[in-house]
This record gives C-alpha cells, sequence and structure tokens, in this order.
C-alpha cells in the first residue's frame, strides 16, 4: 500500500500530481506540503503548511511523523538570476530531504521524483541539437570550451545523486516542457497568457488574431507537457522496474507547431487570422511593440557541431536572438489592450490578478525563440511508458478550466457579444 509526499502541492505540476494519487485507491497516505492550502479534500490527504526555505532543523519539527514510500517533488522558486536560481532551489531540496534523515523518514523513501524541464537542454539559451535526448551532456561551465550559466537542475540532481547514494533509494529527474495545465491561484503558464492574449483579440476592433511571435517561431515544430500527462508519468516513474536514477523527458507524445495551433485558437476564439500575418506592413502600426533581444550564451547545439560536421555554420556560430513583431510584454500595456481587458473583465466577472501576473515574459520566450523543441520519449517507452495527450486537446480542456475558474470569458458568449 504505497504513500506520498508531495512538495509543491499547490503549483500546476504538484496540484497535478495530488489529484491523480488520490484517484488512485491503493494510495493510502498522501501528504502535502507547500506555504498555501492545496484545497483538495479527500481523507487520505493530510496538509502540512511547510516553508522549503526554513533550515533542516526547523523543517524537521515541522515534519515529525511524516514519512512515505515515494516523494514527488515539485516545489519551485523562480529567480531571474540563473546563480541565484541554483542556490535557492539546490537549498529547497537540500533542506527538505536533510530534515527527513533527522527525522528518520528518510529510512522509509523508495524513489524520490523530482520535476525539472527542458532548461535541462538549454533551451532557454538557444538552439539546441533535436530531438533533445537524455544522454546528451550537460551544459557545465566549460562544456565545448564555452561558458555556460549555472543551471538549477544540475545542482538539484546532483544533490539527489548524492543523497540517494547515501540513503540507498533511488532518485528520477523528469523532463517536462512548457506545461499546460491549471492550479488555482496560479496564473504563470502559458495557457493562461494565450487565453488572456485571444481573448482580448477578441474583443479588441477586427477581432484579429495576430501572431506576436515571428515567422520562424510559426513554422518550427515543437512538444508540450499537459500537467496531467505529467502527473501519470510520475505515479508510473515511481514503480516502474528499471527506472530508477534516470532523467526521462515527458512530452505529449505528439509533434505540434503554433502553424496548426493558431488557426485552431483563432477558431474557438472567433477571431480571423490576417492574411499576411508576416508582412511588416499588417504590424507596422504596432511598430513600437517589436523586440529584438540578443542572448548572452551560444547555442547548445555548438557543444555537438564538431560531431555533427558543422562547426563553421552559422547554426552553430551566430549568436541566438529573440525577435517579436508584437512582444506580448508591451502589447499588454497598450491602452486600448487594457481597455479591451477592463470591458471583459466586467463583463464576465473575470479575475484581475489573472491580467496582472500573466506570464507575458514567458510568451515572449516561446514565441520570439528561433528554435523549436523536440524531446524523444524513446528511453521512457522502452520501459514500457505508453501515456500519450493529443497537444490541441490539452489546450482545450484547460480553456475549459480556465472559463470556470472565471480566467477567461465563457467562449460561446465571448462569441456572440463580440460579432
Ligand atoms: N510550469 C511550466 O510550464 C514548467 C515547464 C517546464 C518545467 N517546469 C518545472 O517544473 C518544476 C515545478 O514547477 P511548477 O511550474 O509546477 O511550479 P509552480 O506552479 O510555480 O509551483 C511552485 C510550487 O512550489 C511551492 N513553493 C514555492 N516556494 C516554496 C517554499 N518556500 N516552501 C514551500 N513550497 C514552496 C509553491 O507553493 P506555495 O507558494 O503555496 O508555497 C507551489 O506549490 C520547476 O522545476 C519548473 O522549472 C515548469
Amino acid at each position: 500500500m504505497p504513500t506520498a509526499i508531495v512538495t509543491g502541492a499547490t503549483g500546476i505540476t504538484g496540484n497535478a500530481i495530488v489529484r491523480h494519487l488520490v484517484q488512485d485507491p491503493t494510495y493510502t497516505k498522501i501528504y502535502t506540503l507547500s506555504r498555501s492550502q492545496p484545497g483538495i479534500q479527500d481523507a487520505r490527504v493530510e496538509h502540512a503548511c511547510l516553508d522549503l526555505q526554513n533550515s533542516a532543523e526547523e523543517m524537521a519539527d515541522s515534519l515529525a511523523g511524516v514519512s512515505a514510500d515515494y516523494i514527488y517533488f515539485c516545489a519551485y522558486l523562480a529567480r531571474d538570476d540563473e546563480d541565484e536560481g541554483a542556490r535557492v532551489n539546490g537549498a529547497l531540496l537540500s533542506n527538505f530531504i536533510q530534515a527527513l534523515e533527522m527525522t528518520g523518514a528518510a529510512k522509509r523513501i523508495k524513489r524520490l521524483i523530482l520535476t525539472c524541464g527542458f532548461k535541462y537542454y538549454g533551451v532557454h539559451l538557444g538552439l539546441p541539437k533535436q530531438p533533445l535526448v537524455e544522454s546528451d551532456p550537460a551544459l557545465e561551465d566549460g562544456l565545448g570550451g564555452y561558458k555556460w550559466p549555472s543551471n538549477f537542475y544540475y545542482t538539484q540532481k546532483k544533490i539527489l545523486e548524492d543523497a540517494a547514494a547515501k540513503g540507498k533509494w533511488e532518485w528520477i529527474c523528469t523532463l517536462p516542457n512548457d506545461v499546460i495545465g491549471y492550479a488555482k491561484h496560479n496564473f504563470m503558464n502559458e495557457a493562461t497568457a494565450l487565453g488572456l492574449y485571444c481573448a482580448v483579440s477578441k474583443a479588441l476592433p477586427g477581432s484579429q488574431l495576430i501572431y506576436p511571435g515571428n515567422k520562424l517561431n510559426y513554422l518550427l515544430f515543437n512538444c508540450w507537457t499537459s500537467a496531467e500527462l505529467h502527473a501519470k508519468f510520475c505515479m508510473w516513474a515511481a514503480t516502474a522496474p528499471g527506472a530508477g536514477n534516470n532523467v526521462f523527458n515527458v512530452a505529449n507524445g505528439d509533434t505540434e507547431s503554433f502553424q496548426n495551433l493558431w488557426p485552431r485558437l483563432a477558431e474557438r476564439f472567433g477571431c480571423t487570422i490576417p492574411k499576411n500575418m508576416f508582412n511588416p506592413n499588417t504590424t507596422k502600426h504596432f511598430a513600437a511593440e517589436a523586440t529584438d533581444t540578443q542572448l548572452k550564451f551560444n547555442n547548445p547545439i555548438s557543444v555537438h557541431a564538431v560531431s555533427m560536421g558543422i562547426s563553421d555554420d552559422p547554426t552553430t556560430t551566430r549568436s541566438p536572438v529573440l525577435q517579436l513583431p508584437i512582444d506580448p510584454q508591451k502589447w499588454a500595456q497598450r491602452d486600448d489592450v487594457i481597455q479591451a481587458w477592463n470591458k471583459l473583465k466586467s463583463s464576465y466577472n473575470l479575475d484581475q490578478a489573472a491580467w496582472d501576473k500573466a506570464t507575458w515574459g514567458f510568451l515572449t520566450f516561446v514565441l520570439g525563440r528561433e528554435w523549436g523543441c523536440v524531446a524523444s520519449m524513446s528511453k521512457a517507452r522502452k520501459l514500457g511508458w505508453t501515456g500519450y495527450e493529443d497537444t490541441w486537446e490539452t489546450f482545450e480542456r484547460t480553456f475549459d478550466v480556465l472559463e470556470k475558474e472565471g480566467i477567461i470569458p465563457p467562449i460561446e458568449q465571448l462569441r456572440n457579444d463580440f460579432q
């Protein structure tokens, strides 16, 4: 009869894991840990408000009597500075493990499943080699003769490897890509920002859905990760024979692109797409919203350039840039956009926090980059993982939830009201 501890239980990935654990009748006890309440009602769920930034000693007091076979670690604190991100997120994990060692709960651990992400491959730095495979070398500073920044996933993985070897338990790192899901009071996700962009576009004169990103980005292939599928994956990985002490990509299993998704978004939100969307004349009246940002590091593909035979190719030598005809961060500041949002908010009683906390910066990044992110799922499949989700269906299901939660307008009404 397995038991679980989930940290980050109020977050996008952690909350989905708790909801899936609750659906599994074999789990007899599920401890949820975060600073706020995850709001999941089930007799087997026990929540402890815990600040993982506390010292191990302080946490050990709060964790008295808390132990489990499987630990799902999804707590995360975003930091702009990579060194600081590695320090803070490394400490969250290491202090927590130390606290479990102090209480004796570490003796019971069978596997600890840590949620990481595609930044593991440096997808935030520039063009990576694709498909992304788990055996690709970590971009440790100096690899390939280049400077690479700190990466908090490497810090956390090292902490896990050392603690697991000492405690004789196993670790797993999951690597989801952009996670599509919803957690209450958590607006920092791509679906919320995209849904708000589409709804406001519908309410603007002409109801045109202009792709804010660059043309190359529009045509590229990508993969996404459903929070629900990721939760199922974590539960599978907790017990799958042979899966221990491994890093796994976790993607939906289809390959998608905005060239395919954008027309569907336009249809769902009742918008039209301009005929020549990437013609500068189409967007020139928004010129003040364009951005062109030079990134600081090399393209991660450069460490493979010699073996790939492309050492002197611009693909590897050209510095990565983010290019947006319309930067969502600037767009969200436009007077007419704010007015349209205010109109939607009062018409449909929407949550102002959704607008204030929407991650426009994340959209700027994912729509402005000139590289896609496609990962191989072969490693997990060889061990028996068969999970799959259709990415458009993931978006639709998430938009349905966002409508119910008053974050984006009810779609039928929106389409009728802004014809
Ligand atoms: N979301 C994505 O699109 C995405 C994509 C790829 C990878 N990832 C990775 O997935 C991992 C989990 O991210 P997420 O998106 O699920 O995070 P999230 O939605 O931002 O949630 C973070 C969780 O951490 C908890 N937390 C933060 N600070 C804490 C503290 N001091 N003490 C206790 N709990 C704390 C938060 O709860 P309280 O605030 O209630 O304490 C919350 O439950 C991260 O490594 C992230 O980089 C995310």
